[in-house]
């Protein structure tokens, strides 16, 4: 019977195929060989021992090249000492699609160089099946399942934006333009202008899709193409706004820890052959967490902010916007993630609503995220006036005329709303602790790389 590795707890005593790939080969004299397979749902060791199966299945087997895709016919063991905690005794062996002695990503002994990262992002595809970015591309599967089902069960609606738009929402510096048959179309920085609009028709909704910009960045918390979950909701406040994101991270924090401990666990193992970052240990990682799912979050005004910037050394002008080490000072002063609130109008998008006590200031948040990870959310209350709407988008020298549809919004039953949008890349870092942003994205862009 064929059964996948992480079904194997239901089926100790009895004979199963496993059909995946050999990941790890090591022959114990001339009889007995361990195999390490791995089939996308987990690992195992198969111990084959040359006096148990057919002498070709044996050769089949030790002269498998690590990467060969196989099928194993064995008995499942339970064994406290084996990792994983089953073993099987191996009794056929037949391979399926044969590798070569030369498969680009070895393990390296002691003492031997490890694989330089511009290596690993080159060989992307083959460096994908490592157990590293296996437990990666896993916790970034959980985290989108328990944000949607956080916001499903918060009465969302997922109603998905367009990439290709003709229009600009974050500013004109990062726009990636294309030819778009007679005329100029342009890569969607998010999609939270048209969830404005679909959220006057279903009071609460979400997009979530990939967002371009054009940032001429190499640091590690930059894409050009990135994922963007952006929750917009009519009649919501700035207390309540604050209060959603909050509870969101939170509860996907919460599901981390009880459900996925073991990939974090997996990301820092010390023994990754692909450990190419000086990391946090996972226990850091999960105290990290902890502190997030336990304690309220940390709020400060922009203004409060700059005091905190100026006492730790890295001050700045009043109006401009964080940088990178403005945004690893302010996470350093808390244990739990940071809300920045109440910003200079001048350093934020056109379509952000005016504090109603001072019109300098603006009803937006930015969350930095505890451990150095930089911005996780930019959210904000949108300017329901269309008379202001026309005189912004006029001084943020954006194109009247492809913003039509926009001020109709307005124009006909306007109500307050407002939301946010959560970088799902930025957020994967701050679960797993991973270094750099281009290992939590399967095909990572970049300025410099588009292959593979
Ligand atoms: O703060 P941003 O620019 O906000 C918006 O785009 C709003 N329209 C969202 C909304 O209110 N619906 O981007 C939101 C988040 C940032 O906080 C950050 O986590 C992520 O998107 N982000 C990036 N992630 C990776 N690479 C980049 N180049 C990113 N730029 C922004
Ligand atoms: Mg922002």
């Amino acid at each position: 019977m064929n059964v996948r590795i992480s079904e194997i707890s239901g089926h100790v005593g009895e004979a199963v195929t496993l059909r995946g790939w050999v990941c790890g080969k090591r022959e114990s004299g001339k009889k007995l060989l361990f195999l390490l397979l791995r089939d996308g749902s987990g690992r195992i060791q198969a111990v084959a021992s040359a006096d148990d199966l057919p002498q070709e299945d044996y050769t089949a087997a030790t002269g498998a090249d690590l990467e060969s895709s196989c099928a194993v016919t064995g008995t499942v063991r339970e064994d406290k000492r084996a990792p994983g905690g089953y073993e099987l005794t191996v009794t056929g062996f037949a391979v399926i699609g044969p590798s070569t002695p030369d498969y680009p990503i070895q393990p390296k002994g002691r003492g031997e160089e490890a694989h330089g990262v511009d290596y690993l992002l080159e060989h992307r595809h083959l460096w994908l099946r490592t157990e590293r970015q296996w437990a990666i591309l896993r916790l970034r599967d959980r985290a989108i399942l328990h944000l949607r089902l956080f916001l499903d069960a918060e009465g969302f609606v997922c109603a998905d934006s367009p990439i290709l738009t003709a229009n600009a929402c974050e500013g004109t510096s990062t726009l990636f333009k294309l030819e778009y048959f007679d005329r100029p179309a342009y890569m969607s920085q998010s999609g939270q202008l048209y969830s404005e609009a679909t959220c006057q028709s279903l009071g609460r909704v979400y997009c979530f899709g990939p967002t371009f910009r054009a940032e001429r960045s190499f640091g590690r918390k930059h894409l050009t193409e990135f994922w963007m979950l952006e929750p917009e909701a009519a009649f919501l406040t700035h207390e309540q706004n604050i209060a959603l994101q909050e509870r969101m991270v939170r509860h996907v924090t919460r599901r981390v820890l009880e459900e996925s401990a073991d990939l974090i666990e997996k990301i820092h193992d010390p023994r990754q052959l692909d450990h190419v970052e000086r990391e946090e240990t996972a226990e850091q990682v999960i105290a990290r967490l902890e502190a997030a799912r336990d304690e309220p979050f940390a709020r400060l005004t922009y203004d409060a902010a700059l005091e905190k910037l100026s006492e730790a050394g890295e001050p700045l002008e009043w109006g401009d916007d964080f940088g990178a080490p403005h945004e690893t000072a302010l996470g350093g002063l808390y244990d739990v993630p940071v809300f920045i609130e109440r910003w200079p109008a001048k350093a934020k998008a056109f379509y952000m609503e005016p504090d109603p006590e001072d019109d300098k200031y603006v009803q937006c948040d930015d969350l930095i995220a505890s451990g150095g990870f930089g911005e996780l959310i930019g959210g904000s209350i949108r300017a329901h006036d269309p008379e202001l709407l026309e005189r912004r988008i006029a001084e943020h020298g954006l194109d009247r005329a492809a913003f039509g549809w926009y001020l109709d919004v307005r124009r006909y039953g306007a109500v307050p709303h407002g939301g946010f949008g959560l970088g799902l890349e930025r957020f994967v870092q701050w679960l797993g602790g991973v270094h750099h942003i281009r290992e939590v994205i399967p095909f990572p862009r970049t300025i410099k790389r588009l292959e593979p």
